[in-house]
């Protein structure tokens, strides 16, 4: 067994034989979100108010490195006044919700500094030819099952599993991404702002992609042909609401794209792909806020959003609430309140590639939280989405 770097935060995500498959969804850092409502208790009262025209937006300052945020916090910072009535853990947690990353990760993630690297980096081989786990799951259907072909192992085997070996995410506090395994290598998000190619085999890392924020949905791989030097793109987003296609050999960014502007949209599962495009779930953090008093609830919808899979072009976006949030109601305190908001998408939409009438048109099915309207009620429901060459 090789261990090649285990911080306390290490996880190990990988057996003696792949099987890329993690259940549950714990949460981001403890005590990490609760980060957001002091933000809003404290900050916005300067960030985001149009009165204080030199304070940097809300989302200017989710731009930033925690380091910085915590720096402009402290005794000797640009922002030490308001530092001054939160204690230590309270700045900590403020800077690493708004930058969505560890404080230490920019400095201990990248690939480069880790003693594990491969020594080559071929030309991927066709995924077909290995067993394989791409994206979230095994098909459009989104099934959780795969066959012993595709596999490589039976399910006899799977109490004779063993600790091959272990990595872990430096200045990682917790792992959400199901890792995807395709081509013998293994490609996963952290929470740390990394996104990591692996030696399936060996658990050798290829490289890093340092994306700012917590990737915390599956990657999916897939052949592309828009970009020369390229044969094979690996798909994911992160806490800002960005995607990223790389290069899936060599770890090169060829596009970037935001697919919402609110300033606590997020990304928190994997895009599917199908028919040569990307499908996005879009979801947000609004929800740790909208029991604060001082927080003018809400304004996040949830969607899903179409990308060429190609260049990162929008194609469609489609609203599990169609109706654009507006103020409703003034609360004692002076905080005005809008809405409709929530429907928030956390998994990996569904594709139902059967024709509701004519060729080319597909169901996407997107599983969504809780949602609040201007009315009182609230519910949790399945979406669908019927869209043209969904
Ligand atoms: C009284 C108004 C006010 C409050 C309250 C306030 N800020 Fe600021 N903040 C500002 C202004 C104004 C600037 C721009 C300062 C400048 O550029 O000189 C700023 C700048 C910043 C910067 C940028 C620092 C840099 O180096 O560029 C950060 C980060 C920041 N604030 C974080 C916070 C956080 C976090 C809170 C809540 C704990 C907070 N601020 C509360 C007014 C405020």
């Amino acid at each position: 067994m090789n261990v090649w770097f285990l911080p306390p935060a290490a996880i190990a995500i990988a057996a003696q034989l792949a099987v890329g498959h993690a259940c549950g969804q714990a949460a981001m850092a403890p005590g990490t979100e609760s980060g957001f409502a002091l933000f809003q208790k404290k900050c916005t009262t300067c960030h985001g108010n149009p009165a204080v025209e030199r304070a940097p937006l809300p989302e200017a300052i989710r731009s930033m490195p925690p380091e910085k945020i915590y720096e402009a916090l402290g005794p000797d910072g640009i922002m030490a006044a308001p530092g001054a009535s939160l204690s230590d853990p309270e700045r900590r947690r403020i800077a690493e919700f708004m930058s969505g990353r560890p404080l230490g990760s920019a400095r201990l993630g990248a690939a480069s500094a880790m003693p594990n690297q491969c020594r080559g980096n071929p030309q991927l081989p066709n995924p077909a030819s290995a067993p394989q786990w791409n994206g979230w799951s095994s098909d459009a259907a989104n099934h959780r099952f795969q066959s012993v072909a595709a596999a490589g192992m039976r399910a006899q085997d799977v109490p004779r599993l063993r600790l091959k070996w272990a990595f872990g995410f430096p200045a990682g506090v917790s792992a959400n991404a199901e890792p995807a395994i395709v081509s013998g290598r293994v490609f996963v998000g952290s929470d740390n702002g990394f996104f990591y190619s692996l030696n399936a085999t060996s658990g050798c890392v290829y490289w890093s992609f340092e994306a700012g924020s917590t990737v915390r949905g599956a990657a999916t791989v897939a052949s592309i042909t828009a970009h020369a030097a390229s044969r094979y793109a690996v798909y994911f987003g992160d806490g800002r609401a960005n995607v990223y296609a790389l290069d899936a050999r060599s770890g090169a960014l060829l596009w970037k794209s935001r697919v919402d502007e609110h300033f606590v949209a997020r990304i928190t599962a994997g895009p599917r792909i199908f028919k040569g495009k990307l499908l996005v779930p879009v979801s947000s953090s609004e929800g740790f806020s909208a029991g604060t008093p001082d927080y003018p609830c809400c304004t996040a919808r949830g969607s899903v959003v179409a990308l060429d899979a190609e260049t990162g072009r929008r194609i469609w976006k489609a609203w599990v609430i169609a109706e654009e949030p507006k103020p409703y109601a003034t609360q004692p305190n002076g905080v005005v309140l809008s809405g409709p908001s929530g429907g928030s998408v956390w998994n990996t939409p569904t594709v139902d590639p059967r024709p509701p009438g004519s060729e080319g048109w597909g169901t996407v099915l997107p599983m969504t939280g809780g949602f609040q309207t201007t009315e009182p009620v609230q519910g949790t429901y399945t979406y669908s989405i019927s869209c043209a060459g969904a």
